[in-house]
């Protein structure tokens, strides 16, 4: 549905994407993930025609558009601040786009009753100013009035990083059924992995303008492909290449001390755990404990490692601070890289 093929984007000196590719699926939620710099935004601004390429392609519905103005390319925006019209109502900011296509009255009219019903903004609402809405409210008319326009494509730039936390999580499901709902192809920005996680069908891992995996949020997550994305992603320990060397000892383990080696919190297990763990055990000490309601959180520390580790409370196993445990790495949740981090 969307390529982009060897892109590349210059600010003057800086290259904000070297020859970046990249291709979305018709109906895929999509998410360009990745720290603040990285290129998110240009990538977005690229498919969207906001920004001139230095050379490559971007390909719509089969369709080179690359020469084509913003407006022909039927592609909808949102941008992280809504970028709404402060000084009209929702109505008229929904209706914005449709008035400059000068449609009639009467479809205007039809078209933002539709669009609003569908993002569930009432009849009330509509009559507000936009400066009346919470937050929340006031990022449904900025999708109303990007969806209103029917485009092809929607294209979402961290449409939900000015909300708090709580209602952020509310809007991560809302926006997601939305999409569902419509079935329309999206490319999704945040610099936020568990937004990323947990709304994507598929997920590019940016850093430095490259692409440095395309995957389900699953792949991503379990088989991280570099470094920078095991560390990006999730929280791992690293490991020492002398703790490498023990499981290598005892594990029969084909992993390499010298290689950089890390392993995610939940995957270490305590041998005191109710439930039964398998790996190699390694005396230990815990040093901190923190309670999160669901889970917990540990230090241990170990002969050349302190490791954190995460317990799903219920296990009933409460180890306290200053007890001697033993660590169970199961050399298979070991993910190694031979790359140097960027
Ligand atoms: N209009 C611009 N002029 C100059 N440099 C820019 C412009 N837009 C982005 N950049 C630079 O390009 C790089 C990528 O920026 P951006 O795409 O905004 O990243 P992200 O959205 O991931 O935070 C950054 O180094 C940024 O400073
Ligand atoms: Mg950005």
């Amino acid at each position: 549905m969307i390529t982009l093929a060897d892109v590349t984007v210059r600010f003057g000196a800086i290259e904000a994407l070297p020859s970046f590719s990249l291709q979305v699926e018709e109906g895929e939620f999509f998410t360009l993930l990745g720290p603040s710099g990285c290129g998110k935004t240009t990538a977005l601004r690229s498919i969207a025609g906001f920004v001139s390429l230095s050379a490559g392609t971007v390909r719509i519905a089969g369709r080179d558009v690359s020469q084509l103005p913003s407006g022909k390319r039927e592609v909808g925006m949102v941008f992280q601040n809504y970028a709404l019209f402060p000084s009209m109502s929702v109505r008229e900011n929904i209706a914005f786009g449709l008035q400059v296509q000068r449609r009639p009255k009467s479809e205007i009219d039809r078209r933002v009753d539709e669009i609003a019903a569908q993002v569930d903004l009432s009849s009330e609402q509509l009559a507000k100013g936009v400066a009346e809405l919470s937050g929340g409210q006031q990022q449904r008319v900025a999708i109303a009035r990007a969806l209103v326009l029917r485009p092809k494509i929607l294209l979402l730039d961290e449409p939900l990083s000015n909300l708090d936390a709580k209602l952020r999580q509310q809007l991560r499901l809302q926006l997601k059924e939305l999409q569902g709902q419509f079935g329309i192809t999206t490319v999704y920005v945040t610099h936020d992995q568990e937004e990323a996680l947990s709304m994507s069908d598929r997920i590019a891992v940016l850093n430095r303008g490259r692409v440095e995996q395309v995957g389900r949020p699953e792949e991503i997550y379990d088989h991280a492909a570099t470094e920078f994305v095991c560390t990006f992603i999730g929280e791992a320990n690293k490991l020492s290449p002398r703790l490498v060397g023990t499981l290598v000892e005892h594990g029969g383990a084909e992993l390499d001390p010298a290689k950089p080696s890390y392993i995610r919190f939940e995957r270490v297990h305590l041998a005191e755990d109710a439930q039964p763990t398998a790996g190699v055990l390694i005396p230990g000490t815990v040093t901190a404990r923190t309670y999160h309601g669901p889970h917990s959180r540990y230090r241990v520390r170990t002969e050349h490692d302190t490791l954190q580790i995460v317990l799903t409370e219920g296990t009933g196993l409460r180890p306290q601070v200053g007890q001697e445990v033993k660590v169970a790495i199961e050399p298979t949740s070991v993910l190694q890289y031979s790359g140097h981090p960027k």
